[in-house]
C-alpha cells in the first residue's frame, strides 16, 4: 500500500551538538498526529509527489512517546549523506514537510529489566525508551557512547540522569563501554536493546552472543544495512533469477538478478508497501507461501523468518519460485 503522507510543520529546530539537528514537528491541519510507542519511527518525504522514485529517509521518535502534538526527530549530518541528511538539516522554522503515520519494530519488550546500549545518533529510539520507562517505572539503564561531551545529543536528558551512563571515547578508559561489566552474564527476564553505527551494534551484540545471551534476549535496530546484507543485494542466485507468483492474482513475474522483488512488483504496478528499500525497516514485509525465500535482510528474527516473513527489497530466492501472500 502507498504511503498515506501526513503535512506537518516544522516549530522548532535546534542545533543539539555541531552535527545534529533536533527538529520539532506538529501537525498543520490540528487534528493530533498518530499515536506512538517508544522505538516508533517515521518516514520523511524529501522530495515532490509523484516526482519519480521518492526521496524519503526514516528517522526514529526521540520526543514523548504517546505525544500527539509533536512529534521529535533528531538528525545527524552524515559525512558521505546521499541527499536525506543534508535536506534535513535546510529545514527551518515554519517550513512545510510530509510525513508518514509512525511504524514499530523497536518496541519495549515485557521485561522485568531493561539494558539500552546508545551509539551516537542511535541514541534517538533509545531515548525515548527511556521516557517511557520513567513514566511507567521500569527498570533500566541506558548506556550512550559518544566521541566526546560536545557529540552527546539531546543532553537535556544527560545531566544527572540517575539511570544514565555516559561513555566517551576522549575520556580515561576506565568509563569507556566495557560489556563484561556493563552487560555482564545473562540475566533471566532482561532484556537488552542496541541502537547505533554498524561497527558499534556488531560491538555490543557479538559481545553479548560471547557472554552468553540468547538471541531472543537481544533487540536491535539499524539505521543501515550491515556491509554483507549490501553486498548482497539485489542479485547473486545462480543462473537467470526467479520467478515470484501472486497469490491472490496468480500473476507471476520473473525477477531477473539486477533487481528486487520489490522493483518488480512496482514496475508491474503491484500495491506493494515499501518504506528504506534496504532491509532495514519490515515496512516490505510479506509472507511466503510456497518456496524457499534466501534472507537477505537485517530486521526480520529467526522465529519471523520461520514464520515464512520475507522481505520484499531484499531477499530473494533459493529455489526457482516464490509464492507470496499478496
Ligand atoms: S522496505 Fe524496508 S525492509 Fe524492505
Amino acid at each position: 500500500m502507498a504511503t498515506t503522507w501526513i503535512d506537518a510543520v516544522v516549530t522548532d529546530r535546534t542545533m543539539t551538538t555541531p552535527r545534529v539537528v533536533v527538529l520539532d514537528l506538529e501537525p498543520i491541519d490540528g487534528n493530533p498526529f498518530p499515536e506512538h510507542e517508544a522505538g516508533a519511527h517515521i518516514d520523511v518525504l524529501l522530495s515532490p509527489l509523484g516526482s519519480g522514485t521518492p526521496l524519503v529517509r526514516q528517522y526514529s521518535l526521540c520526543g514523548e512517546p504517546g505525544n500527539r502534538k509533536r512529534y521529535r526527530i533528531a538528525v545527524l549530518r552524515e559525512e558521505r549523506s546521499r541527499g536525506g541528511s543534508v535536506a534535513m538539516h535546510r529545514f527551518e522554522v515554519g517550513d512545510h514537510v510530509r510525513i508518514s503515520a509512525p511504524r514499530n519494530i523497536f518496541r519495549l519488550v515485557p521485561a522485568r529489566r531493561h539494558l539500552l546500549f546508545a551509539g551516537g545518533i542511535g541514541i534517538t529510539p533509545l531515548v525515548a525508551m527511556a521516557q517511557q520507562l520513567d513514566a511507567t517505572g521500569g527498570d533500566y539503564t541506558l548506556h550512550y557512547c559518544a566521541r566526546s561531551a560536545a557529540d552527546v545529543a539531546l543532553t537535556e536528558w544527560f545531566s544527572d540522569h540517575p539511570r544514565i551512563v555516559l561513555h566517551l571515547d576522549d575520556q580515561p578508559a576506565e568509563q569507556k563501554l566495557d560489556l563484561r561489566r556493563d552487560l555482564g552474564d545473562p540475566a533471566e527476564d532482561t532484556a537488552v536493546y542496541v541502537c547505533g553505527p554498524g561497527p558499534f551494534m556488531d560491538h555490543v551484540l557479538d559481545g553479548a552472543r560471547a557472554l552468553g545471551w540468547p538471541p531472543s534476549a537481544l533487540h536491535k535496530e539499524r539505521f543501515t544495512p550491515t556491509a554483507a546484507a549490501a553486498e548482497a543485494a539485489p542479485g547473486g542466485e545462480d543462473g537467470d533469477g526467479f520467478i515470484v507468483r501472486l497469490a491472490s492474482s496468480g500473476a507471476e513475474y520473473h525477477v531477473p538478478p539486477e533487481e528486487s522483488v520489490l522493483d518488480v512488483l512496482l514496475r508491474n504496478g503491484v500495491d506493494a508497501p515499501s518504506s528504506c528499500q534496504q532491509g532495514i525497516c519490515g515496512e516490505c514485509v510479506v509472507r511466503v507461501l510456497a518456496g524457499e525465500p534466501d534472507h537477505r535482510d537485517d530486521v526480520l528474527t529467526d522465529g519471523e523468518r520461520a514464520a515464512g516473513l520475507f522481505t520484499t527489497c531484499s531477499s530473494r530466492a533459493l529455489s526457482p519460485r516464490l509464492e507470496l501472500d499478496l
